[in-house]
């Protein structure tokens, strides 16, 4: 019987390659196809967002690229095997939160949800199944499942540009891994949607797959300024003593997180409030909101026998459990609403403005295992490549429902993720691999934190500070350690210096979340992206033949320790016992963000900043709107002065971003772009100008000033 039906498919495949594949173009610029049967339950369908089909106007025409019908899939033994061609010296990108190297061609990769477990195997908290290629394209395989990875690895013998043999005796170019001309993807099921995604550049293709998935997610105002996680067992008064502090020192602060002492049994979780430690949770979060700070709540989804809707969940819940509780099936509507329910009343209705959702990527002998059950159908291995989407999109909703944005962390995602207001952490803590993530996390959709938690040294603490400053979500993680922002008195004017810029920087960072939701840029990202930047692993190599497989090694000296943040800025952290470092400066004029001095121009300089300095450079004409030193966001309708700093010597133009800053009002036209402009006038002297706010759209902008950063 078995043998029967592989007969047929293979008949069926070989029906379809005659035919030739067909591409339906959903979006401008996306095509998709079916390879086999796809399944109904997948990546996008649980992500449930609709395409920002507006954002696409404002990309480049394209057209199908020429590989797209090269593209080969047979299913055999009941799984799907795709093919798609590659070029010699095509380099590839992406294929999710990989924390070691940037480039992937050459690698074999599982793509599996799971903690990270120190080496880039695919089995990461994201590991998303798009990449982009250095040729402008980008590729997206819709599935739920595990998929295994050839992103050029493994000749076929009837390749028409196939290695050729050689003898490894005499032969010193002999290689134990040949060149391979494809990437090949196992997907373990009869079938899966197949996304070409068009350029005509790799970042053009970036947006595209972000816009597809509803595009980027805009954080609130306050979601941008800065956060703390206090530690594990704190209660109600030691939180506000602590905020407090943070006040008293001068440090601003927007939301705290809560560890799991505040429930009332963790892990597993009752979801309840612990009647010790937070006795009256609503004047405990409506004391905190006369401080103007908020507050996060961590938890993971798995019920503990004590928790009052464990009977009512139990039925919609998968046959293993994860430390002893039971695991919401969340592709069943109902255990959905039982646990939206919960969350709406013991947390949104008293305020609470967001969820740490931890513990849902892994590892294996944590969670549900792969022969787990569940009440949807839905296999173990789909529930686990899908539950961070699942847990993002459900308190999404709930969020969205009361027209309130939320911005938290979450320990896993999925493609189809981008338009989540969550970002993505771990415990690995390296802080070298840690910015490599932050970099890789541009390719695939999410955002990743480089979060502090504790340092040997006052240098570590104030290194790791610099860099998470320039991230999507500035937080210390004090679960553990109970530091606060001062613990390194030695330092802690720096620190201070340090979370201030993040607070005066605001409407840029907003501005260039607003360019990922509309647009789908991803506000921090590779310097491969960066037109100019021409740095390439490949050519560092001084012998590298092409007619070999070189990747694997071009890896070795790829830049993975600096990247773009936002339209204008290239940051290059400095690690523990650095005193000097090189940076990659792309073609064009760069200059110093502290100082407006000229750096160089498509050059590797030296840097030694000193530790009181994170190198962050500014591309000429570049426009960076500023605003003052606060201690916290400013709320809806709040006016806020603005710095518009202009660095270099050419003329430069902006496009500030404003809206309330907390509601969805957004989605319903109620926001503005602000052209700022500086121009030379005939003296010679740069000016600045700004326009009118749009009649009837929000207007945070109080008084404007200019500070033109580079000396004549
Ligand atoms: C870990 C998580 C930490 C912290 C801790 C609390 O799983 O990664 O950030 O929340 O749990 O127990």
């Amino acid at each position: 019987m078995k043998k029967l039906f592989s007969i047929f498919t293979f008949g069926l495949t070989a029906l379809s390659a005659l035919a030739g594949i067909t591409w339906e173009q959903i979006e401008p610029g996306v095509w998709r196809t079916n390879a086999g049967t796809p399944e109904e339950y997948n990546l996008l369908s649980v992500a449930g967002c609709a395409p920002l089909s507006e954002g696409f106007s404002r990309l480049p025409e394209t057209t199908l690229p020429a590989f797209a019908d090269s593209i080969k899939w047979e299913i055999v033994d009941g799984k799907t095997y795709i093919r798609i061609p590659l070029d010699r010296d095509e380099q590839l990108y992406g294929f999710g939160l990989n924390f070691q190297t940037v480039h992937q061609r050459g690698k074999i990769l599982n793509l599996h949800v799971d903690h990270y477990g120190g080496k880039d195997t695919g089995r990461t908290h994201a590991p998303v199944p798009f990449y982009v290629s250095s040729n402008g394209y980008g590729v997206f395989i819709n599935s739920a499942r595990y998929l295994t990875v050839y992103a050029g690895s493994g000749a076929r013998k009837d390749s028409p540009d196939a290695p050729e043999a050689k003898d490894r005796n005499l032969d010193k170019t002999w290689t134990a891994n040949p060149y391979s001309d494809a990437v090949s993807i196992l997907v373990p099921a009869e079938g899966a949607e197949i996304y070409v995604i068009g350029g005509p550049t790799a970042m053009d293709a970036i947006r595209r797959y972000n816009l597809l998935c509803g595009g980027g997610t805009l954080p609130p105002r306050w979601g941008l300024g800065f956060t703390q996680r206090t530690q594990k067992l704190y209660d109600a008064e030691t939180v506000i003593a602590e905020a407090d502090d943070f006040e008293k020192n001068g440090f601003p602060l927007d939301f705290i997180g809560l560890e799991p002492g505040w429930q009332s049994r963790a892990y597993p979780c009752t979801l309840e409030w612990d009647s010790t430690r937070y006795p009256d949770p609503v004047s405990f979060i409506s004391e905190m909101d006369k401080r103007n700070v908020r507050i996060n709540l961590w938890t993971n989804p798995y019920i503990s026998p004590d928790s009052k809707i464990y009977d009512e969940i139990y039925p919609h819940t998968g046959s293993h459990t994860v430390w002893c509780g039971i695991v919401p099936d969340f592709a069943t509507a109902s255990a959905r609403k039982i646990w939206k329910d919960k969350l709406q009343k013991e947390h949104l209705d008293i305020g609470v403005s967001g969820f740490k959702i931890d513990e849902i990527d892994g590892y294996d002998r944590y969670l549900w295992p792969d022969v787990a059950t569940f009440p949807s159908g839905v296999a173990a291995e789909q529930m686990r490549q899908t539950y961070g989407l699942w847990v993002q999109r459900t308190t999404n909703d709930l969020f969205h429902a009361m027209n309130k944005r939320t911005f938290g962390l979450v320990r896993g995602s999925n493609g189809g993720g981008s338009s989540f207001p969550y970002v993505i952490y771990n415990d690995y803590y390296s802080h070298k691999d840690f910015i490599t993530a932050l970099i890789n996390s541009g390719f695939s959709g999410v955002l990743w934190t480089p979060e502090v938690r504790n340092s040997t040294t006052p240098e570590e603490w104030l290194r790791r500070f610099q860099s998470v400053v320039f991230s999507p979500m500035a937080m210390i993680n004090a679960w553990a350690s109970g530091t606060k922002p001062w613990s390194f008195p030695e330092v802690s004017d720096r620190i201070r210096e340090y979370a201030m810029l993040r607070m005066q920087m605001m409407p840029y960072w907003y501005s260039e979340f607003a360019r990922y939701h509309f647009d789908g840029i991803p506000p921090f990202r590779a310097m491969n992206l960066e037109p100019g930047f021409t740095a390439s692993a490949i050519n560092e190599l001084k012998e590298a033949s092409l007619n070999d497989n070189p990747y694997l090694e071009a890896v070795t000296k790829e830049i993975k320790d600096q990247y773009m943040a936002g339209e204008y800025l290239l940051v290059a952290p400095m690690f523990v016992g650095e005193t000097s470092r090189k940076v990659i400066l792309p073609a064009g004029d760069w200059y110093d963000f502290y100082t407006g001095e000229y750096a160089g121009n498509g050059e590797t300089i030296e840097v030694t900043p000193g530790l009181d300095r994170i190198p962050v450079y500014v591309k000429d004409g570049a426009i960076i709107p500023m605003t003052s030193p606060r201690l916290h966001a400013p709320k809806a309708g709040e006016k806020f002065d603005l710095e518009i700093r202009h660095y270099g010597k050419s003329d430069g133009s902006y496009r500030l971003y404003d809206d309330d800053g907390e509601t969805f009002g957004y989605e319903n036209g109620d926001y503005s772009w602000r052209d700022i402009k500086v121009t030379r006038a005939k003296n010679g002297k740069l000016q600045g100008s700004i326009s009118k706010a749009v009649k009837g759209k929000p207007d945070n902008i109080g008084k404007v000033s200019w500070k033109f950063m580079t000396q004549n």
